[in-house]
């Protein structure tokens, strides 16, 4: 008997194809997100829910419930939407899907970088408005990238990705913050410097770029006193996850102009920004698009397929999590 496995988002059509081959698939057509009631009773009725970062997956989901479900696929390399404990103490193995996404998610670093400190938005927004008058010379003055110090936060495949474009593309000298030591050969790639703490990181970047994972550990890990280390010429760019940044906090700061601009792509209450956060020119913002591309959002619908395939094979998924 084919497994059953539940789609809680509409996925692309080639994956979704392609898992209807070989499983027994119940579709989101609609598209509509779930609610606690409906991922509790999809946990309890599937062998597989594939989920995605707009899945709240949190212990009360997995409390007092009989979960028939043997593994979550996520479709995304993040995670922490998921209480990973949780599904562990259920025996619910947990996958996401990493490498695929790497390359499009730093290219967007780097276009929210180009964006924030070209003012690109601000230009087009002018531009659209019917208020460009013309070309002058002190018209639309934004901050070369060039040789700019980049400060990335988390040097996992994506930070290293983002530094490989800035560093080669310009000419731009990278710091690190990871907790854990880097080995001095991946730092040589990037001719890159690890620094022993945040603080001094946010203090010496021109841009800071966040890749690490979210969560509790690194929630609010910028908050008010560490933006306030940032020069005021600097920007903060975000591609991780939105608890990383108190938003609230970084909006004071840019309405102040105590740093210089920020480039998100991910919030804190996703699709909900925080107020004022809309209003300010000096952010660039994105509605979480990091690896969509029609290559990227495929290959993470089949690294989910693989993920499954080795799981009902009674092997170890290639990208298990929990
Ligand atoms: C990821 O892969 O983590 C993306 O942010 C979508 O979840």
């Amino acid at each position: 008997m084919k497994k059953i496995v539940v789609l809680t988002r509409k996925w692309p059509e080639a994956v979704e194809a392609a898992l209807a081959q070989k499983y027994d698939v119940t579709l989101n057509e609609s598209d509509q997100p779930f609610d606690a009631a409906k991922m509790r009773s999809t946990l309890a009725s599937a062998d597989a829910v594939l989920t995605t970062v707009t899945d709240k997956l949190d212990g009360s989901v997995f409390e007092s419930n009989v979960i028939k479900a043997q593994i979550i696929g996520n479709y995304g390399v993040g995670y922490s939407h998921i209480d990973i404990e949780a599904a562990k103490a259920n025996k619910v193995v947990v996958t996401n899907t990493p490498d695929v996404l790497s390359e499009c998610t730093a290219d967007l670093a780097l276009t929210l970088m180009l964006m924030v400190t070209r003012r690109a938005g601000e230009g087009e927004r002018q531009l659209r408005a019917g208020k460009w008058n013309g070309w002058r010379p002190t018209h639309m003055i934004g901050s070369r990238m060039t040789g700019k110090t980049l400060g990335i936060v988390g040097f996992g495949r994506i930070g290293r990705e983002t530094a490989k474009r800035a560093h080669f593309g310009f000419g731009m000298p990278v710091i690190v913050f990871n907790r854990s030591k880097i080995d001095p050969e991946v730092l040589a790639e990037t001719n890159a410097t690890q620094v022993e703490s945040i603080e001094a990181l946010l203090s010496e970047a021109d841009i800071v770029s966040l890749h690490c994972p979210g969560g509790d550990a690194n929630t609010h890990l910028i908050n008010v006193q560490r933006l306030a280390l940032m020069k005021p010429t600097s920007f903060i760019i975000n591609t991780a996850r939105g608890e990383v940044i108190d938003e609230q906090a970084l909006v004071n700061a840019l309405q102040r102009n105590e740093i210089a601009g920020a480039g998100l792509d991910v919030f804190e209450n996703e699709p909900t920004l925080s107020d004022g956060l809309a209003e300010l020119e000096n952010a660039v913002l994105l509605p979480h698009m990091g690896s969509s591309t029609r290559e990227t959002r495929d290959q993470m619908g089949f690294r989910v397929i693989q993920n499954l395939d080795e799981y009902f094979a009674n092997k170890k998924p290639g990208d298990q999590v929990a």
